[in-house]
């Protein structure tokens, strides 16, 4: 008996990117759960975040077994079932690998802990599948085909219609790719990475053979840095804030870092962002890190991350200033950041484009991207802003490129 919506969606004014190579297409601001939902924040607020998501277009959530040691999961089912909303609307994803509980079984990427793992997570989702299971870091004590196989195994049973990695470096996915093609089986869609203005060079340096030859997408994490880039830290630590809330190691290091000298240089950059984006955008330094990582041609999604409803509101005005990053203001960024990765060296030799041809400078994706007619994306990566596809431009900059 099929439950009874409650909530239409409306995607209001949601940019949709596909996830990669796939045909599954994603909101370009997506909500996750990672300490928040189910862990600082349990019980009627989780339902105001994740309506306050839907309502203004978000219809993304992610997820992982291990967020709050399986709660998170719990509270998101609870509230897609208690708010009504249609599960073709949503797409769902969940990530495996550092299982719930402590066992030599109870986590990783065996064949055992995928299928285990899987049906847990479903079971905790009171749903039927995922939209996307992903394998939350590589595991190099199992076999990469044992990997892939198990992930095509919880596809082929209906319980996740596609399989990604997280974290995982550019020779392990290759790897994955390469037994999946061999194979005949279902290779990973997308990577879910950590990408923001200050942690860039897997994102925008290792995976770009990637999304050359497999059309990678990234689902992208802590674009905000956990909230450094909001600028909450830039006068000490809040007391409600993650840093000053959070008591794991890796929390009360980053609280540390920001006393030291290298912390007040990141300090003195965001408080420059802060300033180029008020003076010249008129929008906050928040907005400006979020549509800055949006931009990036290989990104499918952000997922954005929020304590509270506001949280998630405001940060939707990043869709905002999108359009506003144009290639003086990108130079400005790059010009306080000083964080742009090296182009790979080609020891003397010409660089080649996906087709072959000599490329004027840096990589396609960077040459489209800072094309004036902004009509940037249509080489390879994720479409941008399309859906459906934008009509072929006309426009011949980028040395003599036509995109
Ligand atoms: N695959 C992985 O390994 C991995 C790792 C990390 C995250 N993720 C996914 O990515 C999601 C987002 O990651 P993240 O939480 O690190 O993202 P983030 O956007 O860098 O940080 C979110 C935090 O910043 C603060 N914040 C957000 N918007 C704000 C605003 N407008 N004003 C003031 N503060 C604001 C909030 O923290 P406070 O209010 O608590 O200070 C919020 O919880 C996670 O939920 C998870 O789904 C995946």
């Amino acid at each position: 008996m099929p439950q009874e919506v409650k909530l239409e969606y409306d995607p209001k004014n949601m940019p949709f990117r596909r996830l990669g190579s796939s045909g599954l297409r994603v909101p370009l601001f997506s909500l996750g759960g990672w300490l928040t939902l189910g862990g600082t924040v349990v019980g009627d607020p989780v339902k105001d975040i994740i309506k306050t998501a839907f309502e203004h277009g978000i219809n993304m959530f992610d997820n992982a077994e291990a967020y709050a040691a399986g709660r998170s999961e719990e509270e998101i089912g609870r509230v897609i079932k208690e708010l009504g909303l249609r599960r073709t609307d949503l797409i769902i994803t969940t990530k495996l690998f550092w299982g719930v509980r402590r066992g030599p079984n109870a986590g990783g990427l065996s064949r055992k802990h995928i299928i285990e793992g899987a049906k847990e997570s479903l079971e905790r989702l009171q749903l039927d599948y995922v939209d996307v299971i992903f394998a939350h870091r590589p595991d190099h004590t199992v076999p990469m085909e044992e990997i892939v196989r198990a992930f095509n195994f919880v596809i082929e049973k209906g319980w996740a219609l596609y399989w990604a990695t997280s974290e995982w470096s550019a020779q392990q996915i290759e790897e994955a790719h390469h037994i999946a093609s061999k194979l005949n089986l279902i290779a990973p869609i997308a990577e879910q990475c950590k990408h923001h203005m200050l942690h860039r060079e897997r994102a925008e340096k290792e995976y770009e053979p990637l999304y050359r030859n497999y059309n990678l997408g990234t689902t992208v994490f802590s674009a905000l840095a956990g909230g450094l880039l909001t600028g909450k830290y830039n006068d000490g630590i809040p007391e409600d804030s993650r840093l000053a809330v959070q008591t794991e190691k890796q929390f009360t290091d980053q609280a540390a870092h920001l006393r030291t000298p290298e912390g007040k240089v990141l300090i003195e950059k965001i408080k420059a962002l802060t300033a180029l984006a008020e003076n010249e955008l008129q929008c906050k330094v928040s907005h400006l890190a979020l549509a800055w990582v949006a931009r990036q041609p290989q990104t499918s999604t952000v997922i954005l991350g929020a304590s509270r409803p506001e949280h998630v509101v405001d940060n939707l005005k990043a869709l905002e200033v999108l359009p506003k990053l144009i290639p003086e203001i990108l130079e400005k960024i790059e010009g306080i950041l000083g964080t742009k990765p090296e182009p790979w060296p080609t020891f003397g030799r010409p660089e080649l484009d996906a087709f072959g041809g000599a490329r004027g400078r840096g990589r396609a994706g960077l040459l489209v991207l800072f094309c004036p007619c902004k009509e940037f994306g249509a080489l390879g990566g994720n479409d941008l802003f399309v859906d459906p596809p934008p009509p072929k431009s006309t426009c011949k900059s980028n040395a003599g490129l036509s995109h």
